[in-house]
């Protein structure tokens, strides 16, 4: 058996299964790169909530392991200090700036909290991510929902303003938005943000940040440090691996970050604040990540070219594609070989969203799409 390098690290269950070293003994080893398992129904690979298929990284892990010596005080030591600081040179922001929360959930939540309690309405795109609309919903709030436009599914900026009226509070972004990963054109997207943020708050979720490739997107973050109404949510769950560890931030001005910190609920573990020190500066770790998930990304858009099936090329870890059919069907059908892929998107119930996962599970995606799907 050949000795352990620092790249099977990085690689995680992928080389440690060529040298012979992982079987699949688990649940968890939801990967056809893992010796042994076979994806089944009831444990199919994990296609479906846009993770990362390589884990959290072994220095996060390291780190948390660490940490734990610590994991008795309240409030660690210094520690959260030290995570903003690295976050802020990372964005070229000021630390006073960032708040770290419990993942980008919770910044969603505080988000559509600080709306309930003040009274307004809620604007958001359809389709879009759920957090922040779906918890407005259940505290009461109204929604108002803006249809993507239609040729280019991506988020109608124009149709926003149209829509705009007095009682809107927040208008909520997702850049590149889920479950479509397109993205915004940075000049119209400034332009948006500084005119509707002087009418009520702007929310941009910029959960990929990390996976964008368009020259044309650009992070709304040094517009939020500046300004009381616009909030810019990151999280460290997809290319850090963290989904499970649960670290997410918000970048806004220090008076609009404390109205945030009075109103939420939970705090961040030591342990996580520790691994997302780690997992933040491992850029070689987030180097492959971002490799893999490009090569992975080319197997799903070969089969797709191929068949002429309607896609997005992705700026995120995961694309959306038309099937033609009930997506409760796709499900279905994917499901029967052991893939799992996301859920319902209405009213785009006649396509789905694939998370993407290693290259070679990619490859068997292709393979039972093609059987599957293709007559
Ligand atoms: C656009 C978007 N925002 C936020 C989240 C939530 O992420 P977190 O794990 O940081 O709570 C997700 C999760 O899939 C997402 O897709």
């Amino acid at each position: 058996m050949r000795e352990l390098t620092r790249r099977d690290w990085l690689k995680g269950t992928s080389s440690l299964a060529a040298a012979g070293l992982v079987y699949a003994t688990t649940a968890q080893a939801q990967s056809v790169t893992v010796r042994g398992y076979t994806p089944t129904r009831a444990n199919p690979i994990r296609m479906s909530s846009n993770e990362n298929p390589y884990g959290v990284p072994r220095s996060a892990q390291s780190a948390m392991t660490k940490a734990f010596s610590s994991s008795h005080l309240y409030g660690g030591r210094g520690d959260r200090q030290a995570l903003r600081q690295i976050i802020a040179d990372q964005n070229g922001i000021p630390a006073e700036n960032i708040f770290i929360a419990g993942g980008s959930k919770e910044v969603l939540k505080v988000g559509a909290l600080m709306i309930a309690l003040e009274g307004g309405t809620v604007m958001a795109a359809n389709p879009t991510y759920h957090d922040l609309v779906r918890y407005s919903d259940w505290v009461g709030t109204t929604l108002k929902w803006v249809d993507v436009d239609q040729e280019t599914m991506t988020t109608d900026l124009d149709a926003m303003r149209a829509a705009y009226t007095d009682e809107v509070k927040l208008i909520y972004l997702c850049n590149p938005n889920n479950p479509i990963p397109t993205i915004l054109e940075k000049n119209k997207l400034r332009e948006f943000c500084l005119e509707m943020s002087q009418k009520c708050m702007v929310f941009v979720d910029e959960a990929y940040h990390e996976f964008v490739t368009d020259p044309n997107y650009e992070s709304m973050a040094s517009l939020a440090v500046n300004n009381d109404n616009i909030i810019v949510s990151r999280t460290a769950s997809k290319i850090h691996g963290f989904a499970g560890v649960r670290v997410g931030f918000a970048f806004s001005t220090p008076a609009t970050l404390a109205k945030m910190n009075q109103r939420v609920t939970g705090t961040v573990a030591t342990p996580a604040i520790h691994g997302a020190i780690a997992a933040y500066q491992d850029h070689e770790f987030m180097d492959f990540i971002k490799r893999k998930n490009q090569e992975a990304l080319q197997e799903v858009y070969k089969v797709f070219e191929k068949h002429n099936v309607r896609h997005f090329k992705s700026n995120s870890n995961f694309t959306f594609f038309h099937t033609g059919i009930d997506f409760a069907e796709v499900k279905d059908r994917f499901l029967n070989h052991g893939i799992d892929v996301g859920r319902p998107f209405p009213p785009y119930l006649d396509w789905a969203r694939v998370s993407i996962a290693k290259p070679e599970d990619m490859v068997y995606f292709a393979e039972v799409y093609e059987k599957e799907f293709v007559s």
